[in-house]
């Protein structure tokens, strides 16, 4: 059994204050910082952009998970990657050719990962693993913060630990949306190795005791070591 990983979104954050909220998650003992890149198009939300990612990189030595909710993602991997991106996520509705796009992201220098919309099955996925340091399972449909988790999707982690077991690989099993401290043994239970959390991280007043309470808790193999920290900007 391994110490599962929590990465915070700052989604939640207040906007106004982001340095200031930033600084609050690296104290809290957190694991990753998630940052939820939104272009109005794939998602019917906005958030911000590479400039305001150069900015809070500065800000915390925390691995940069940044998950692109946008079209056509492959445009914008370098610029993502040269604001201080560590892991770059990418939606599969998003790309015709999402193999070639993992493979440039690693080629960056940064961990890759995939992401997968609640009604995206595993269908294929099997030849994409390979390239995969993490597979991103949405809990909610992507836009929004604050949303419910749709309990349906808990058997796709499963799922696909079985698969990640089978293949002996060691990618990632992260999942967004909805998740808190009441179902988030749940969600590790299935197989996740990294919890994102919006709403119920910027909710509470304890933040370091919250991340302790999902470090106490118990998530199934996590196998590989690759691309966990801060990776030194390549280009
Ligand atoms: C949703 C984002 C999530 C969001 C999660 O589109 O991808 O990362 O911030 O927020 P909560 O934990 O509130 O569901
Ligand atoms: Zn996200």
């Amino acid at each position: 059994m391994n110490r599962p990983l929590l990465a915070p979104s700052i989604l939640s954050a207040d906007f106004a204050r982001l340095g200031e909220e930033l600084a609050v998650v690296t104290a809290s003992g957190a694991d990753w910082v998630h940052l939820d890149v939104m272009d109005g198009h794939f998602v019917p939300n906005l958030t911000f952009g590479p400039p305001v990612i150069a900015h809070l990189r500065r800000h915390s030595q925390l691995p940069f998970d940044v998950h692109l909710m946008i079209e056509q993602p492959q445009q914008w991997l370098k610029i993502y990657r040269e604001a201080g991106a560590d892991r770059l996520t990418i939606h599969l509705e998003a790309c015709r050719h999402v193999q070639r796009h993992l493979v440039e992201i690693r080629q960056l220098g940064a961990a890759a990962g995939l992401c997968l919309n609640p009604q995206t099955s595993l269908a294929g996925l099997e030849y994409l693993l390979p390239d995969c340091d993490q597979v991103l399972i949405m809990t909610v449909n992507p836009g929004f913060g604050g949303q419910s988790l749709l309990e349906p999707v808990v058997g796709k982690i499963a799922d696909l630990r079985r698969l990640i077991d089978r293949m002996g690989l060691p990618t990632l099993i992260e999942v967004d949306g909805g998740i808190d401290a009441t179902n988030a043994q749940r969600i590790l239970a299935a197989g996740a190795d990294v919890l994102v959390m919006g709403s119920a991280f910027f909710r509470t007043e304890e933040k370091p005791a919250l991340v302790a309470r999902i470090h106490g808790m118990t998530t199934r193999a996590r196998r590989g070591k690759r691309h966990h920290g801060r990776s030194t900007p390549s280009a």
